[in-house]
């Protein structure tokens, strides 16, 4: 029999990566290999996001190209999932023709029986309705050989509806998965040499909480320690209205947890964040985030901010580069606000214009680059604890991994190390990554 071929293109976060992993899986069953050549593949499948505009626009650039394959093979079949895909519904089929198959969010597992029916009916199939199970989540996807790292999908869905954000029109509700299910995929995952588990969710501080009883997010993350085989734990992503004082303890008593939180302000101005229906003010978040340093001196902060947001002035605006003076993140993924259709920010009068935006964006991006650079020069001549990752990309003499703090370290190093936590002492730290030389004992 011909082998078979599956190329995927994912966009948007961990969570979709982590949902390609699990079409991946679904897909191999079925007897389709994964290739890195989209013109030699039998299966297309894009998984979307559809978080800002940029992202939408992307996704559907990229289904145009990849459709004009069905030209020269007849027999492909072209998949768009995702995030946009439950958006858009079977309203993708009228603004590209011949698509196959397209399937939300929540039915990444009916995935083998649309294959079958588009295989069958040859007509264009679409599943885009949410179900109240946990779908996929469970699949167990083994992780590539020689992997040191993994996700896993904690919970899904999310109930926050940040004013802004789409996710909970587009994951459905908030649904965590039980302890033991978790607990017995990361021993898995460990009997199969991984080192690193991170996990994943839309707020993570809100795990087990509407289950009750079988145990938070705390309980999940002392039970995670206890795995052997596993070094550090992860995870992503913390609602800072929800990072609970217990959480906070983790960063000085539990061994395995990384030095590490991503905790996204999203803005400095506390009349902001109202409007966002963030339930934190300013003031709420400094003080969390001096808690966490009072744990932990050596906790690495990242976070998320978006600015023009309706009815950011200049003052507001100022209160978010004041925040970001004040903390001194060690790195911040910032965006210009997006409207999207649904969410309760379109009706909030204030539009700021896009060139302002602009202006903004670039001024905090500058900011954080400088700030970043400092905390990463600030190492040099400390010794950091390294997970090996690989060969770094750069240079076949070089190993890459990271720090607990969550920073890339490079260093001269051999293959053998991959999967070994090794101390390296830092000689220089640069805007995105360090460079160091491994201590020998
Ligand atoms: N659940 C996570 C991640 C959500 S999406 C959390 O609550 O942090 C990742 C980031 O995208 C958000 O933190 C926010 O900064 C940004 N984002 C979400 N919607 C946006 C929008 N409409 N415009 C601009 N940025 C947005
Ligand atoms: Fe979106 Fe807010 Fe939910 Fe994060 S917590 S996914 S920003 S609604
Ligand atoms: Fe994008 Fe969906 Fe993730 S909108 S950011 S892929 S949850």
């Amino acid at each position: 029999m011909k082998n078979k071929y599956l190329y995927i293109e994912t966009f948007g976060c961990q969570m979709n990566v982590h949902d390609s992993g699990q079409m991946a899986v679904l897909l191999r069953d079925l007897g389709y290999e994964p290739t890195d050549d989209s013109a030699k593949a039998d299966c297309i499948l894009i998984n979307t996001c559809s978080i800002r505009e940029k992202a939408e626009q992307k996704a559907m650039s990229e289904l145009g190209r990849l459709m004009k394959l069905k030209e020269k093979n007849p027999n492909l079949i072209v998949g768009f999932a995702g995030c946009l895909a439950q958006h858009l519904g079977a309203r993708v089929h009228g603004r590209v023709k011949n698509v196959d198959l397209v399937f939300g969010t929540h039915n990444i597992h009916r995935l083998p029986e649309m294959m079958a029916r588009v295989q069958k009916e040859r007509k264009p199939v679409t599943e885009v309705g949410f179900s109240s199970s946990l779908h996929s989540l469970g699949i167990f996807a083994p992780p590539p050989k020689g992997a040191v790292g993994a996700f896993v999908s904690i919970m899904q869905g999310c109930d926050n509806y940040c004013a802004y954000c789409v996710v909970p029109f587009l994951r459905g509700p908030e649904m965590s998965r039980e302890p033991k299910d978790i607990v017995g995929e990361i021993e898995k995952l460990a009997g199969r040499g991984i080192r690193e588990v991170t996990l994943l969710g839309q707020n993570v501080n809100s795990y087990g909480k509407k289950t009750g009883g079988r145990g938070d997010f705390v309980f999940l993350l002392k039970k995670i320690n206890d795995i052997e085989g596993i070094e550090r734990i992860r995870f992503t992503t913390s609602h800072p209205r929800d990072l609970s004082e217990e959480l906070i303890s983790c960063f000085g008593s539990l061994r395995k947890l990384c030095r590490h939180i991503h905790l996204p302000v999203q803005s400095g101005s506390s009349r902001i964040l109202k409007r966002m229906n963030r339930g934190y003010t300013a003031e709420e978040y400094l003080e969390k985030v001096a808690r966490l340093r009072r744990v932990c001196p050596e906790i690495s902060i990242t976070s998320d901010i978006i600015v023009g947001f309706p009815g950011e002035t200049q003052k507001d605006y100022q209160e978010t580069i004041d925040m970001m003076e004040k903390i001194r993140f060690d790195s911040v993924f910032s965006f210009k606000y997006s409207e999207r259709k649904g969410t309760a920010a379109q009706a909030i009068e204030g539009k700021v214009p896009e060139t302002e935006k602009k202006l903004r964006l670039r001024e905090v991006q500058a900011l954080q680059d400088r700030h970043t650079q400092e905390k990463n020069t600030s190492l040099e001549g400390s010794v950091q604890e390294v997970l090996v990752e690989g060969q770094s990309r750069n240079s076949r003499q070089d190993m890459t991994g990271r720090t607990s703090s969550w920073k890339i370290v490079n260093f001269e190093g051999r293959s053998e190390l991959i999967g070994r936590t090794v101390p390296v002492r830092i000689s220089r730290g640069y805007l995105h990554s360090l460079r160091g030389k491994q201590i020998t004992p």
